[in-house]
């Protein structure tokens, strides 16, 4: 059992973890100073390819193209850079206890390794249908899609069920880049989910009949207010068929279930202080415990702008959240301080040949504007999300980088709204005069 201590050790080897590396290489680290320890048996990757281009049938996304930190226009970290930065990276090697009193994690196999400054990325992971005691839920063939090892068990699901049937269970996120992504892969698509439509964390039921009429335009089907309620499996263990609650059944050779994530936090339990379910921190991501830091998934933090705490499970959060902490630790060391985190929410998600974005808050009335036939061969239309006579959240489909730009101002200039009737009105004279 070996003992190792470093200044600095970044726990998870995901998004926050590249962005964090970076951000200290660029600050500056002596060799063996930082180490980066991953469960994962790669360098740390922009997460969000695993289920658009990873899952192309051809021209696939493969690393090492996209390592972090290539996902915001940077430098990409291949796993030789770390040791060129001087970053000693860890791979392949779970941490099963933390003791942040005494300031040592030990690995799986034993390893001990102790710092004097933590951060804590250990991101999120899936909610499991085995989890809920559905019957049948751990069939062959029931997947989940989180690491790039899931990635790589769709891909060969895909290639070994060629053209046959799908039953995507979950209507967020992952069920609708997954549905296209089986889709484009020839496979016969059904969708799963129990809300009256997809997206329902984000989508208004306007946003959401776009998507759904688009998708089924393009042959998936979609079956709403009901979920996979038992499975059964082939005598070799394959899952064959899905059962509904509702009590149709569907036949399934692949079935990719995506219902949800939640933070990895359990290593830390009564160790340092929670908020809604993850860790809470300061606006430099401190946790309630000295030298302990949280970003990305796992951290609730203030989110100045709305006077709230909050948990953001989006990549854009995970690397600023990673950077403003590495900032704020290295200005500490100088006697310095940096600015407070000052975020606005950014989610965004492509399929097919779609591509939407949504800055600010989805709370109050909401306006639609554009053209949101799904029928148009480009559709580009978007919605405002109208509070306190503000307008606080904006969101559209086929916009330019210069309109996905001016969305982003507005979310965060927050302009006064008369009312819905007047946006409603401006929108239209402004779409006719284009
Ligand atoms: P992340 O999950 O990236 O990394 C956590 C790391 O910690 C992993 O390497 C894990 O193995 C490691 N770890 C955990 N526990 C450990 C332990 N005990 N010991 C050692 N290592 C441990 N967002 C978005 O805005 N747009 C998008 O298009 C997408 N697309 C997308 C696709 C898919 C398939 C997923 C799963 C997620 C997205 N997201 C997204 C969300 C985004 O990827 C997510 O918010 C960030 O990856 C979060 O970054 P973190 O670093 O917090 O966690
Ligand atoms: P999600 O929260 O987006 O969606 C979960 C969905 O599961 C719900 O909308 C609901 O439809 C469904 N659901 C819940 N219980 C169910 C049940 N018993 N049966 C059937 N459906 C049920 O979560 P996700 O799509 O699983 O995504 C996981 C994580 O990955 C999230 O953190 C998400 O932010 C992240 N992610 C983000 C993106 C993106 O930002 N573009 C893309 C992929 C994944």
């Amino acid at each position: 059992m070996a003992e190792k201590s470093f200044k600095y050790i970044i726990l998870g080897g995901g998004v926050s973890a590249g962005y964090a590396a970076k951000e200290f290489a660029s600050q500056g680290v002596k060799p063996g100073e930082l180490a980066v320890i991953s469960k994962e048996a790669v360098a740390p990757y922009e997460r969000p390819a695993l289920s658009k281009g990873y899952l192309f049938p051809e021209g696939a996304a493969r690393l090492p193209g996209f390592h972090c930190c290539v996902g915001s226009g940077g430098e990409k970290l291949l796993p030789e850079s770390y040791k060129q930065k001087g970053i000693e990276l860890i791979l392949s090697t779970e941490i099963v206890k933390a003791d942040l009193a005494a300031k040592s994690l030990v690995s799986a196999a034993g390893d001990v390794f102790k710092y004097e400054t933590l951060i804590i990325a250990t991101g999120s992971t899936v909610l499991r249908l085995t989890d809920f005691g559905v019957k049948g839920a751990d069939s062959k063939n029931i997947l989940y899609l989180r690491e790039i090892d899931d990635a790589d068990k769709v891909v060969e699901a895909i290639q070994a069920k060629k053209g046959g049937k799908a039953v995507v269970v979950g209507g967020g996120y992952i069920g609708l880049e997954l549905s296209a992504a089986l889709r484009i892969n020839n496979f016969d698509v059904t969708m799963v989910f129990p809300e009256p439509w997809c997206m329902p964390r984000l989508f208004t039921a306007d946003i959401a009949a776009f998507y759904e009429t688009y998708y089924t335009n393009k042959g998936v089907k979609i079956i709403k207010g009901t979920v996979a309620s038992g499975f059964t499996a082939h005598p070799n263990g394959e899952v064959n068929e899905v059962q509904l609650k509702d009590g149709r059944s569907l036949e399934a050779d692949i079935v990719i279930v995506g219902v949800g994530a939640k933070p990895l936090t359990a290593l830390f339990k009564g160790q340092v202080e929670e908020d809604k379910g993850g860790i809470k921190t300061d606006a430099f991501f401190k946790t309630s415990v000295p030298d302990v830091y949280a970003v990305g998934d796992v951290a609730t933090f203030p989110l100045k702008m709305y006077g709230d705490m909050r948990r953001v499970e989006h990549v854009d959060h995970s690397r600023k959240s990673a950077e403003q902490a590495v900032k704020a630790i290295k200005a500490a060391e100088g006697g310095g301080a940096v600015e407070e985190y000052d975020y606005l929410p950014f989610f965004y998600s492509r399929s097919f040949d779609l591509s939407w974005q949504f800055y600010g808050d989805n709370v109050g009335d909401s306006v639609l504007f554009g053209d949101s036939n799904p029928s148009n061969p480009k559709p580009r239309f978007g919605a405002y999300w109208v509070q306190d006579g503000k307008v606080v959240g904006a969101f559209m489909e086929g916009g330019s980088g210069d309109e996905n730009k001016a969305l982003a101002k507005v979310a965060k200039a927050r302009p006064a709204a008369e009312s819905l009737d007047d946006l409603t009105k401006e929108v239209d004279v402004e779409r006719h005069a284009r």
